[in-house]
């Protein structure tokens, strides 16, 4: 079976106790934190930065932390990702004036770099920089807001960006982004990707005190995924 991972992402999380939800998600058998940088500027959404990736970090989270940067510039902004424990930084290409240099930048600063393709970007912007790429992130919703319907034309870009990453023989992640959930993930899996990120189809279950909640849905993905 393919190493998969599930990445939930905090945007649908209960910011007033952050860490206790992160430690929660994990220990339900997720992989990697995705944490989801908005502007209101590159996307109308404003939400966190450097400074709740260095908290949780110091609450004690030890998992991979994949910053999703919807912001623009993005140069700017990651040493600060890369000095507050960020693990991967992945950018949308059109955010940046100079996409191989915001690579080159990432992976100086020590972290994983990964670009992220819109559902009307095409993916020729990896022709020239495969060799620089640690992820590919193919949204499967318009970046902006959890809680968004899957995209079903990220199915075919998955199939085209599977092929990719086997042609160039690198060790590339395939995460998709946007509207994952129990009931589809099966099939978002067998077109090629990898690493699921999922927002409100984990925590949207209601905020309770049960440290134990994620338990059974990301079982129910984890049981999915094994069939796909
Ligand atoms: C949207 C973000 C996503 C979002 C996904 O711009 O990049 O990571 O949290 O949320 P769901 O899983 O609810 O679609
Ligand atoms: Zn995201």
């Amino acid at each position: 079976m393919a190493d998969y991972m599930i990445a939930p992402s905090i945007l649908s999380a209960d910011f007033a106790r952050l860490g206790e939800e992160v430690d929660n998600v994990l220990k339900s058998g997720t992989d990697i934190v995705h944490f989801d940088v908005m502007d209101n500027h590159y996307v109308p959404n404003l939400t966190i930065g450097p400074l709740v990736c260095e908290a949780l970090r110091k609450h004690g989270v030890t998992a991979p932390i994949d910053v999703h940067l919807m912001v623009k510039p993005v140069d700017r902004i990651v040493p600060d990702f890369a000095a507050a424990g960020a693990t991967y930084i992945t950018f949308h290409p059109e955010a940046s004036d100079h996409v191989d240099r915001t690579l080159q930048l990432i992976k100086a600063e020590g972290c994983k770099a990964g670009l992220v393709f819109n559902p009307a970007t095409p993916l020729d912007y990896l022709k020239y920089v495969i060799d620089k790429v640690d992820m590919i992130l193919l949204m499967s919703v318009n970046p902006g807001f959890g809680g968004q319907s899957f995209i079903p034309s990220a199915l075919d870009k998955l199939r085209e960006a599977r092929k990719l990453i086997d042609a160039s023989g690198r060790d590339i992640r395939l995460e998709i982004d946007g509207g994952v959930k129990v009931d589809n993930i099966r099939e978002i899996a067998a077109a090629g990707a990898d690493t699921f990120v999922s927002g409100s189809g984990i925590f949207g279950k209601g905020q309770d005190s049960d440290p134990n909640r994620y338990d059974g849905i990301v079982k129910q993905m984890r049981d999915e995924l094994a069939k796909a």
